[in-house]
């Protein structure tokens, strides 16, 4: 069985604020899309990439794709349309069997070592699993109005990262049950849920931060160089 990466590249990245998408900014001298993918192939150089970009996107440059076996499929509206996408892109030279690992490219810190224990704690589960880590602050829940209705326990609740990873197969058939439905997804894990199945939780680091907002990216350049020391 083949080991599949699918990288969500198709989003605009708005909320950076910056006058191209944020995977194409650069972090510490290479773009965010650059440094992912270095990781991914660190960590699985033999692995085949499905990398998800734009239609329009007029940043790409294949030299940033350190891989010999890849492929782009188009993006979607949202992200979960996109993984669909790619999804159908792979299915043609893929089995239902092979294990997909779906990974943000807005996550350049993971780190080897996460993707590989992930790796080693999915690869024998018959659901898959993603990385994510426990809550530690206070939750609390706004009224709507800017003032606090409720503190939530954080009791039992994680953070979800990516990679999340799951045979094809099933994420396919997840993935397409809850588009019908309507449901919203967020990641692949809650469309597994949604076809009532409990991905493993794999606990990982919490620098394996998501570039969101402007003052992500120089966290992300300290938290890159932390790494390498
Ligand atoms: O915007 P956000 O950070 O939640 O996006 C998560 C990931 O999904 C990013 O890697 C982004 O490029 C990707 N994405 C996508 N297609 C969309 C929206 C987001 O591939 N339509």
């Amino acid at each position: 069985a083949s080991l599949w990466l699918v990288v969500p590249a198709a989003g605009q990245g708005r909320r950076v604020g910056a006058e191209r998408p944020k995977q194409y900014l650069p972090l510490a001298g290479r773009p965010v899309l650059a440094r992912t993918l270095e990781r991914l192939h660190e960590a699985f150089p033999e692995a085949r990439l499905c990398l998800c970009l734009d239609a329009d996107d007029a940043w790409f440059d294949p030299a940033w794709v350190p891989f010999a076996d890849w492929r782009r499929s188009p993006g979607g509206a949202e992200r979960a349309e996109s993984v669909v996408n790619a999804l159908d892109a792979i299915a043609a030279d893929a089995t239902d069997d092979d294990l997909v690992l779906v990974h943000d490219v807005a996550r350049p810190c993971v780190t080897v070592a996460d993707l590989t224990r992930l790796l080693a704690a999915i690869v024998d589960d018959p659901v898959g699993g993603l990385l994510a880590a426990p809550v530690a602050d206070t939750m609390k829940r706004d009224d709507g109005a800017g003032r606090v209705r409720a503190t939530e326990s954080r009791e039992g609740l994680w953070h979800a990262f990516t990679p999340q990873g799951f045979r094809l197969g099933l994420l396919r058939r997840a993935l397409g049950e809850a588009q019908a439905r309507g449901v919203a997804v967020t990641d692949e894990a809650s469309a597994m849920e949604a076809a009532g199945l409990s991905p493993r939780l794999v606990s990982g680091r919490r620098d394996n931060l998501k570039i969101t907002h402007p003052e992500d990216l120089a966290l992300a350049e300290r938290v890159l160089s932390a790494q390498q020391r």
